[in-house]
């Protein structure tokens, strides 16, 4: 181990002065901040138990390009059912795998994954450990454009970030994102490394140049380097770009959904891409003529260092107060004539006792306890299928005081209860406690309402027949 890694400070010394001889022959005038291998920590080199060894078409010690694409600060999948695919935990054991002296990894945009508060530090909590594992170059695409000036801002906030790049995407008031380019070294190689936005991305405070004429000057600035290009854009405007800026040595894709079998060719410029929500990892030993492909699957062992990541996030989200701690986000509807509230599963339990009783037999009664196996309750993301009304003052309380009757909301809103899909009850208690026929405050429940938490996404296998017979009940 301690042989190997002299051998890396060797190899990294060695890169660093040949770094400093490139930029001393004639780019001197505009130097690009250089990457040097001195800042890779020792920990990304401990490959986690476990991992596959690389395939034998990757090994070697030329450079290895390394990309994902719309990783949406996925750090690991959410589990709800087996099988599913993703996550940065998993990905980054995937790239342990190949020494950090020869790969080139690049997280292309579309790696924010939503703008409210608590997804900002997620998305933080994503590109630290990103840069711990991987140390890869991070481009900015429209995603992260939306997000705007200030929540960037608050986002790229603070030190152990990751090389962020863009091209063409600037403050309104002309300052940048982390760099233009950046100039790495892998494999003996120098590469030139950026990113651009589609011309047509928006965001508040936030100026999108035009990515042709952007690139075609810093490529211009380094007419002899081999530039790479991270575009967030699909497989016709890829092939565009290639063809209205000659020089681009391999563009990087993008919003595409399905991955480059091989390398495309528009004259020199060579196009690899694959999006697929980070759930598919690329490789392109730099000039061969095919690409490789890992589906990020749960056969993958965790990396540890993304695994301490997650608990960090986990931590520090039930120590904050959340914009959607009051907001609902939740797959309760409340109608706006709404004047019920929820009152929990054991205020029906003396009327509907058979009911009741099926239900804490199921799944749903467990949803909560689910969460709490993970470490996830305090995650609003979950929290919006898992419990009761989450976001409603009368609804599930994250954390902290409920506003009213705690004893009651903490002991059966946690669970998806009666109310999670026949909606407010209290109005119906009161009639139907007081002998009066109920006024139909109901809402009526249909396949829709369980696919509101039944997504494809989380539920693929759901068909209303078939779950419904294994939660059907009546009085
Ligand atoms: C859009 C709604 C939705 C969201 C968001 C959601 N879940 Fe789920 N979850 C479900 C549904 C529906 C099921 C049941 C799926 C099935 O069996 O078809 C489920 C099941 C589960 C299970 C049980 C799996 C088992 O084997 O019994 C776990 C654990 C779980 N979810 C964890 C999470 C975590 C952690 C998060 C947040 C990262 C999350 N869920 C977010 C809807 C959701
Ligand atoms: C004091 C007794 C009582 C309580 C408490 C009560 N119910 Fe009912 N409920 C009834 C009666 C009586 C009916 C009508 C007769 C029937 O359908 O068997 C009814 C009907 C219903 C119906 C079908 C008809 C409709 O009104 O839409 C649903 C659904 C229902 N109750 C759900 C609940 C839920 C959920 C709770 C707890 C939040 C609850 N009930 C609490 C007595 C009660
Ligand atoms: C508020 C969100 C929500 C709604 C609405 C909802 N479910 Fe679920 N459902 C869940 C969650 C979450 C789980 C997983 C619970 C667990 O295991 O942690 C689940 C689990 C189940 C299961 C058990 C699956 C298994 O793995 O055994 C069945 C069956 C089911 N739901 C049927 C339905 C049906 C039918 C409807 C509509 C009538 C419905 N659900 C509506 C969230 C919901
Ligand atoms: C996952 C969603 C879901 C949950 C949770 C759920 N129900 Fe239901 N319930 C339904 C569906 C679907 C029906 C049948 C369709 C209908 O009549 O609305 C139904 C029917 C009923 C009926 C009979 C209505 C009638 O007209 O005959 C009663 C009463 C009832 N539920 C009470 C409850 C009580 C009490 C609870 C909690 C202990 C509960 N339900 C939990 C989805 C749910």
């Amino acid at each position: 181990m301690s042989q190997r890694i002299t051998l890396i400070v060797i190899v990294g010394v060695m890169a660093l002065v040949i770094a400093v001889m490139v930029l001393n022959r004639g780019v001197s005038s505009n130097a690009l901040p250089t990457v040097s291998l001195m800042t890779v920590k020792k920990e990304s080199h401990d490959i986690p138990a476990g991992v596959l060894p690389l395939p034998e078409a990757l090994n070697g010690s030329g450079t290895l390009v390394v990309w994902s694409a719309h990783a949406g600060a996925r750090l690991e999948p959410c589990g709800c059912v087996a099988g599913m695919h993703g996550g940065l935990v998993r990905r980054a054991s995937l790239v342990s795998r190949v020494g950090a002296e020869r790969r080139l990894v690049l997280e292309c945009g579309g790696w924010s994954g939503g703008a409210a508060d608590y997804q900002l530090v997620r998305a933080a909590t994503y590109l630290r450990a990103l840069q711990r594992t991987s140390q890869a170059v991070v481009g900015i695409g429209s995603a992260e454009v939306q997000l705007g000036v200030v929540k960037l801002n608050q986002l790229l906030h603070g030190s152990d970030l990751p090389t962020l790049v863009s091209a063409n995407v600037q403050r309104a008031d002309g300052t940048w994102f982390g760099e233009r380019s950046v100039q790495i070294e892998r494999s003996g190689q120098v590469f030139v490394v950026t990113s651009v936005a589609l011309a047509s991305s928006t965001g508040a405070g936030l100026t999108v140049l035009d990515p042709e004429q952007s690139l075609l000057k810093i490529i211009a600035q380094h007419p002899k380097s081999l530039v790479v290009v991270m575009a967030d854009m699909d497989e016709t405007a890829l092939m565009a770009l290639a063809r209205a800026v000659p020089g681009i040595s391999l563009l990087v894709g993008g919003a595409v959904a399905g991955p480059s079998p091989q390398p495309l060719a528009v004259g020199a410029t060579r196009i690899v891409h694959v999006a697929n929500e980070g759930k598919t990892i690329g490789y392109w030993p730099w000039g061969s003529d095919a690409c490789h492909y890992d589906l990020v699957d749960d056969r993958v062992p965790d990396h540890p260092l993304v695994r301490t990541a997650i608990r960090q996030y986990q931590e520090q989200l039930a120590g904050m107060e959340l914009l959607s701690d009051k907001q609902p986000t939740g797959m309760t509807t409340l109608r706006r004539d709404d004047v019920a509230h929820y009152t929990g599963n054991n205020s029906c339990l003396i009327c509907h006792a058979t009911a009741h009783a099926g239900h804490a037999l199921s799944k749903h009664a467990q949803a909560y306890q689910s969460l709490v196996k993970k470490n996830y309750e305090y995650d609003p993301d979950c929290l919006r299928c898992h419990v009761v009304g989450p976001g409603f003052p009368d609804g599930f309380q994250r954390r902290g005081e409920p506003v009213a009757q705690r004893e009651v909301i903490q002991r059966d809103l946690a669970q998806v209860g009666c109310e999670s899909c026949h909606g407010r009850g209290s109005t119906h208690v009161a009639e139907r406690q007081n002998g009066r026929v109920s006024s139909g405050s109901f809402q009526p429940v249909t396949p829709a309402t369980c696919q509101r938490c039944h997504d494809l996404e989380n539920s693929p296998k759901f068909n209303y027949n078939s779950y419904w017979e294994r939660i059907r009940h009546g009085r």
